[in-house]
C-alpha cells in the first residue's frame, strides 16, 4: 500500500483510460479546427482578484470555493476555477482583437474549485471551452452553441437537452430583480440558508437552487423572459431563429441563471437526462460587459465550457466508442546477445520509420518474450536468433493467425507491417 494518496477530489488518469480522454481531446479539437477556432493556452495560476473582479465576489466560486494563496512576494494568486476570464484578460493584454484570426478561441486544461466531490464533481477537473470576443451579433451565440451541439452529436451522444434564456442586461435585471424579491421575500424562512443569503444581493441564484424546498417555491416565480427589454427580446428571438435555422433542437427554460456574475443576455447549458446530480454537460453564455470591467475596451464576448470527467461518464453510460486502445505495431523478440545487438539498432530503425515497436530486455526465453509479445496486442512478431543473424535474416509472425515466414532484415518493408 502506497504511504500516499491523491488529494481528495482528484485522481490519476491510468493508462487504461488515457486513450479515452484522448479520443474525446482529439475530437474536441476537431470540431474546433471545422470551427476555424485557434488554440489558446493561459497559466494555471492567475491574480485572485481576475476571477474576484469577473466571476462574482458573491458567486460560490468566489466566495467559497476558490483555491487561493500567496507567493513568496506577497502576491494574491489563485489557481483558476475557470478558463473566461483568462482568455478575456489575455485578450485585452495582447491586444488580440486587433490580430488576424484571434477571435476565435478555445482552450483546454484542469480548472480547481473546492467544492464537496461527488460524482461528476471534482476539486481538479478537467475543461474544454472556447470564447468568440469581439462581435454582439446574436448569429455568434447561435454559432458557439452550434459548436457544443456538434461536439456532443459527433462523439454519439444522444441522452442530452439544450436549454437557452436570456437573463437580460442591466437595463432589465433591475425590475426583475426587485420582482424576484418581492416574490421570495414571504418564503424567506423556508429558502436554504444559501439562497436566504442570496436573495438580497443576487436573487436569481434562487431560481437554480437544487435544495427540493427552494426548488418547489422557485416554480411560480416571475419569468424573465417577461421582463425583457425590446432589445433583449429582438437578440434572444433571433438566437432562437438561428438555431432553428442550424437544425439544432432547443428548449427555453427560463430558469436557467448560471452561476457566475459576467454573464447578460444568452444563457445556456446541455443537460444529460441521464446522469445524477451533477448533469450539466456543457454551460456558458455572453458576457458583453466583462472585457470592460477587467479594463478593457467595450469587447463583448460568448463562449462556454464543459467538464471532460461528466462527458466521459456520459459517454460511457450511453455504451458509446472511445476508439482503439493504442497497441505496438511490432514486438521484438531476440534471443541471444548478438541478436540482441542487432535487435535493438533494427527497432531503432523502425520507429525512425514511425512504426511502433516494443521490447522488453528482462524476458529472456523465447517462450516469455512470445507471451509478452502476446499481451502487448502486438500485429506482429519479429524474431531474431543466431541462426537467423548469420543469414542476415529474421522471422516475421503474424500475432493474429500464427503464419510465419524468414525474410531478409534489410527487406523488412513498411507495407509488410500494414497489414
Ligand atoms: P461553469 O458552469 O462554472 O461555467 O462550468 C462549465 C462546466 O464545467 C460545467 O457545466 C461542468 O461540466 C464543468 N464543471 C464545473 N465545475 C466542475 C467540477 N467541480 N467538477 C467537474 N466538472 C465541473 C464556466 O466555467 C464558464 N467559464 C463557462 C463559459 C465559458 N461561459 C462563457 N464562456
Amino acid at each position: 500500500m502506497s504511504r500516499y494518496k491523491v488529494p481528495r477530489g482528484t485522481f490519476d488518469i491510468l493508462p487504461a483510460d488515457s486513450y479515452k480522454w484522448q479520443f474525446v481531446i482529439n475530437a474536441f479539437r476537431e470540431v474546433a479546427r471545422e470551427f476555424n477556432y485557434k488554440e489558446i493556452v493561459t497559466p494555471i495560476f492567475e491574480q485572485s482578484d481576475l476571477f474576484e473582479r469577473s466571476v462574482g465576489e458573491n458567486s460560490d466560486i468566489v466566495e467559497k470555493e476558490m483555491y487561493k494563496f500567496e507567493d513568496k512576494k506577497g502576491r494574491i494568486l489563485a489557481l483558476r476555477p475557470e478558463g473566461t476570464a483568462p482568455v478575456v484578460r489575455s485578450f485585452i493584454e495582447n491586444g488580440l482583437i486587433l490580430k488576424p484570426n484571434s477571435s476565435k478561441l478555445y482552450y483546454l486544461g484542469p480548472m480547481f474549485r473546492y467544492d464537496r466531490p461527488q460524482k461528476g464533481r471534482y476539486r481538479q477537473f478537467y475543461q474544454y471551452g472556447i470564447e468568440d470576443i469581439g462581435s454582439s451579433d446574436p448569429y455568434v451565440d447561435a454559432e458557439v452553441i452550434a459548436f457544443a451541439y456538434i461536439f456532443l452529436t459527433k462523439l454519439g451522444l444522444k441522452n442530452f437537452e439544450l436549454q437557452i434564456n436570456s437573463i437580460g442586461c442591466k437595463n432589465c435585471t433591475e425590475d426583475y430583480d426587485n420582482a424576484l424579491k418581492s416574490y421570495f421575500t414571504p418564503f424567506q424562512n423556508d429558502l436554504c440558508s444559501d439562497c436566504s443569503k442570496r436573495l438580497s444581493k443576487n436573487p436569481k441564484r434562487v431560481l437554480d437552487c437544487k435544495v427540493k424546498t427552494c426548488n418547489a417555491i422557485a416554480k411560480d416565480a416571475p419569468s424573465m423572459l417577461d421582463y425583457l427589454d425590446e432589445e433583449c427580446t429582438t437578440n434572444f428571438n433571433k438566437v432562437k431563429e438561428y438555431l432553428t435555422a442550424m437544425g439544432i433542437p432547443f428548449m427555453v427554460n427560463p430558469k436557467i441563471v448560471r452561476g457566475l456574475d459576467y454573464y447578460s443576455q444568452t444563457a445556456f447549458e446541455f443537460i444529460d437526462t441521464n446522469l445524477g446530480a451533477q448533469n450539466t454537460l456543457i454551460g456558458g453564455g455572453r458576457y458583453d460587459t466583462l472585457a470592460e470591467q477587467l479594463g478593457g475596451k467595450n469587447m463583448p464576448g460568448v463562449g462556454f465550457a464543459g467538464g471532460f470527467e461528466r462527458l466521459l461518464l456520459s459517454m460511457e453510460e450511453e455504451k458509446l466508442s472511445f476508439g482503439q486502445q493504442q497497441t505496438p505495431k511490432v514486438y521484438l523478440v531476440t534471443l541471444g546477445d548478438e541478436a540482441m545487438s542487432a535487435g535493438i539498432k533494427l527497432i531503432m530503425e523502425l520507429r525512425r520509420r514511425g512504426i511502433s515497436t516494443e521490447f522488453d530486455p528482462d524476458k529472456t526465453s523465447m517462450n516469455a518474450q512470445m507471451k509478452a509479445a502476446n499481451k502487448t496486442g502486438a500485429k506482429f512478431a519479429l524474431i531474431l536468433g543466431e541462426n537467423e543473424l548469420k543469414k542476415d535474416k529474421i522471422i516475421l509472425k503474424n500475432l493474429a493467425n500464427g503464419e510465419q515466414k524468414e525474410i531478409k532484415i534489410a527487406d523488412i518493408s513498411d507495407s509488410m507491417l500494414k497489414k
